[in-house]
């Protein structure tokens, strides 16, 4: 099956062409990905209506992009899928726009898809596909969550942030570090050349028994440090710094993870999102996760942020699973606000 693949709910636009057989691991065929990272940094963060008119500049020509690199025509893709929701509601009516639009030309059913689910089954597409039940560690920027899948589409959420996600974590604490947006892998970049034991920050919720997290605290703590230092900080301490703040955000992370891991009597651990991408974070879950005897899968590096490869891919496995046909291209809505939950089916079906 061929599936052609829309992202369009924040900053990024991406399309992919995915294609999977029965019984064999599925096949990116090409992926095309436009960051307006640059457009938004002079407002340090998304402006939506900006978002939404220059996803609608770049989703066409994107899409002849990833045709031409597939060497693929139309006619061959077998379901249109888009990000139905979570996200700005202006940005994800391009992509659906676009889809329905594209399903009604060709014929073909059309399928919206949970952001998230596409976030978490992305490890599929990895060199160390996951096989189910697994724990999965979905860490974003604008989700923190840890999730028992048992299969596509059953999902239970075993803990998540109380208030900001690590990536947001990492986004603010680089902000006032001043390296603009989106600063998680500015910071993490820093970090390679400071002592993350320099300053001693607080590793919230870390003792607190449960699997929720809490990084809103950190950001403030980072303010503190940034005072003491004065207004001009060296760029020694500066490093120092990001590498504290990384080394704070990795440590509650890995330790909330590994307990969700020995508590599920599970082997399988999957990493998804953007903050997946933190090598830091990698090496400190690779070797945890070693100690306990089990395996982790991460999606590849290219594909931890949004792109259109996993919403495409996340389709293919809900349609395969029996979830899903895909709908009729016609009326198509958008849900900006979408807990994953109501995506997963009922318990034992
Ligand atoms: N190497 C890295 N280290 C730390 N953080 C990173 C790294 N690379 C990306 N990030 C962070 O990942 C986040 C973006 O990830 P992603 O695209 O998955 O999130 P999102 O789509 O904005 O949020 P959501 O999927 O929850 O709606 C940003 O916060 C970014 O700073
Ligand atoms: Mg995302």
């Amino acid at each position: 099956m061929n599936v052609l693949g829309f992202e369009s709910s924040c900053d990024e636009t991406g399309v992919a062409l995915v294609a999977t057989m029965p019984g064999g691991p599925p096949r990116l065929r090409a992926e095309a990905l436009h960051s307006q990272a640059a457009m938004h940094e002079a407002y340090g963060g998304v402006v939506p209506e900006l978002a939404s008119r220059d996803h609608i500049r770049r989703v066409l020509p994107l899409t002849r992009r990833v045709l031409a690199e597939a060497g693929a025509t139309l006619a061959e893709v077998d379901l249109v899928a888009y990000t139905r929701g979570p996200g700005l509601a202006g940005a994800l009516l391009v992509g659906a726009g676009v889809a329905v639009a594209l399903g009604a030309a060709l014929g073909r059913p059309v399928l919206g898809v949970h952001h998230l689910e596409g976030h978490l089954l992305s490890p599929f597409l990895g060199e160390k596909p996951p096989r189910f039940p697994f724990v999965a560690l979905l860490v974003s920027g604008g989700h923190t969550q840890l999730m028992r899948v048992e299969g596509v589409g059953r999902y239970e959420l075993l803990g998540e942030t109380i208030d900001d996600a690590a990536g947001e974590a990492f986004d603010k604490s680089a902000k006032l570090l001043g390296l603009g947006y989106p600063g998680g892998p500015a910071l993490a970049a820093l970090a390679e050349q400071g002592d993350e034991g320099a300053f001693a920050l607080p590793r919230p919720l870390l003792h607190s028994g449960d699997l929720d997290f809490s990084f809103a605290g950190l950001k403030t703590a980072v303010m503190t440090q940034l005072r003491k230092l004065g207004p001009a900080p060296s760029d020694a301490a500066r490093a120092d710094l990001a590498a504290s703040t990384q080394a704070a955000i990795v440590e509650v992370l890995v330790a909330k993870t590994l307990k969700a891991v020995r508590a599920s009597g599970l082997a399988r651990l999957v990493v998804a999102g953007g903050v997946g991408a933190n090598r830091r974070l990698r090496a400190a879950l690779d070797a945890g996760v070693r100690r306990l005897g089990a395996e982790v899968s991460y999606p590849p590096m290219a594909l931890c942020t949004d792109n259109g490869a996993m919403i495409a891919l996340a389709a293919a496995m809900r349609v395969e699973a029996g979830l899903e046909q895909g709908t009729d291209a016609g009326a198509f809505d958008v849900r900006p606000r979408w807990p994953l939950q109501e995506q997963s089916a009922p318990a034992g079906a």
